[in-house]
């Protein structure tokens, strides 16, 4: 096709004299990802077309006609009969155009008042409500399977590091909690962006509002929206609700990644803290022998996509005039890609952790070897009335010690302990014990086993009282 006479169909073949160049055509055209907005597209217009006939722009009979024409496009999409034009760019006059064809010339007045502008932005946060309940979904169920495992193990002790050494004694399930409150956090987030998604852009128009009376009040009702946008140059020219959605994405996918890195870490021979399940893992092409954590891997390595979207969208957006720009289609790829990613995990990461086997045999051993009850000798020194510090010392001494003659600090001789403070006595190989230095930690959000009992009572109680709200 060569670029010359008018196009056949373009909503702007009156101002034009010249077809459009195939490549520009396809370069500008975003319906083959914007068509997934179709159910909102349609949810609005609908809405839009009972506006008009409140502001008497349309009789009753017309609405009717239009309501019925819009059913029938839906029909048709629903039914996969819809014939997508590419020529036609969008979604928005896809259906629009549709419309017209099954309705007759009654659909060309819908968009009287609209612009594309306003209804993309409607859309979007159409869809974006939707998603936000899908998303607060999917999380409860990755914390609900947190939250088994950690029940399963109230008791169970592993090593807790830092700097990826060994620390102190923790209990595993107060390892697992820990991300139950991290995606506690995430929910919240999503949830708080969901108040700033739900405000009506409708009735903004191209830019400086509608041209006719309408009630966008009433309107912002009837799609239950909690009030209209306060600025039209504002709802059409922002995206901060998407940028808000895949920031927070963002740090689930960062939280996912670190969960991921964990269990991956844990599976190895080195660790030999977890199991997961076959179905949960691939071998080798080559290495018979193993069994790799790929579905964590790649849980992990997700959070880069995420990102990646957050980054597009901030960039595209960056520097942009007031109003709208032709540049902010660029938001939907990266929009859908996080969406995908988030439903992609949640199918995947809640079965994967109720699969995993913990090996707690082997964390409770390393719980307690290579010195990690030193702070309790230190605790211990300090209860005797040293000045923490000092304490610090001595136990760092015997530490040395300890390692010099290849054992742990349980089993250097009183006496020998006794060299590097008088304060201490035969009470303290007790108290060294990884049962003891977990007891102790009895503060709230500590790892002493009440402590974790009244978190994990905590953690339940959020997801259920979220279920019945
Ligand atoms: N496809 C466009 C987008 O995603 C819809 C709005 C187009 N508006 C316009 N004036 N070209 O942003």
């Amino acid at each position: 096709m060569t670029a010359s006479g008018p196009p056949p169909g373009k909503a702007w073949a009156g101002r034009f004299a010249q077809g459009a160049d195939p490549a520009a055509e396809a370069f500008t055209s975003s319906l083959s990802f914007d068509r997934r907005l179709w159910p909102y597209d349609l949810t609005g217009s609908a809405a839009w077309a009972r506006a008009l006939a409140r502001a008497k722009l349309i009789t009753d009979a017309e609405l009717e006609s239009l309501l019925a024409g819009l059913d029938a496009v839906r029909a048709e999409l629903e039914g996969g009969a819809f014939p997508f034009r590419r020529e036609l760019e969008d979604i928005h006059m896809n259906v629009e155009r549709r419309l017209v064809e099954l309705a007759g010339p009654v659909g060309g007045k819908l968009h009287t008042g609209r612009s594309r502008n306003d209804q993309v932005a409607l859309d979007e946060r159409l869809y974006l409500r939707d998603i936000l309940d899908h998303v607060d979904a999917g999380l409860r169920e990755v914390q609900g399977a947190l939250l088994a495992q950690a029940e399963q193990h109230r008791e169970a002790p592993m090593p807790g590091y830092t700097h990826l050494q060994r620390a102190q004694p923790v209990l595993l399930a107060h390892h697992l909690l820990a991300y139950v409150f991290m995606l506690e956090r995430d929910r919240q987030r999503f949830r708080e962006g969901r108040a700033r998604v739900n405000v009506m852009p409708l009735g903004a128009a191209a830019l400086a509002g509608a041209a006719f009376a309408i009630d966008r009040e009433v309107l912002a009702r009837d799609l239950g929206f909690s009030a209209p946008s306060p600025n039209s140059m504002d709802a059409v020219a922002d995206r901060d609700y998407v940028v808000e959605f895949l920031g927070s994405a963002a740090i689930f996918g960062m939280h996912c990644s670190r969960l991921a890195a964990d269990l991956t870490l844990w599976a190895t021979a080195e660790f030999g803290f977890v199991e997961f399940a076959d179905a949960f893992a691939t071998g080798s092409s080559i290495m018979p022998q193993k069994k790799n954590p790929d579905v964590a891997e790649l849980m992990r390595g997700k959070s880069g996509r995420l990102y990646g979207n957050l980054t597009a969208v901030l960039t595209t957006m960056k520097g942009l005039p007031l109003t709208y720009n032709s540049d902010m289609q660029e938001d939907k790829e990266p929009l859908f890609d996080t969406v995908d990613t988030l439903e992609g995990i949640f199918r995947v990461l809640p079965p994967m952790l109720r699969s995993l086997t913990f090996r707690t045999e082997r964390m409770r051993e390393a719980a307690g070897a290579h010195y990690s009850t030193a702070t309790d000798l230190a605790d211990y020194l300090v209860r005797q009335g040293l000045p923490f510090r000092e304490a610090h010392e001595v136990v760092g001494r015997a530490v040395r010690h300890a390692i010099a003659k290849g054992c742990e600090l349980a089993d250097v001789p009183l006496e020998e302990l006794r060299g590097f403070s008088a304060l201490i006595g035969r009470d303290v190989y007790p108290a060294l014990t990884v049962e003891a230095s977990l007891r102790a930690r009895a503060v709230i959000g500590g790892t002493a086993p009440d402590a974790v009992r009244q978190q994990l009572a905590h953690a339940k109680a959020l997801l259920e009282r979220d279920a019945s709200s």
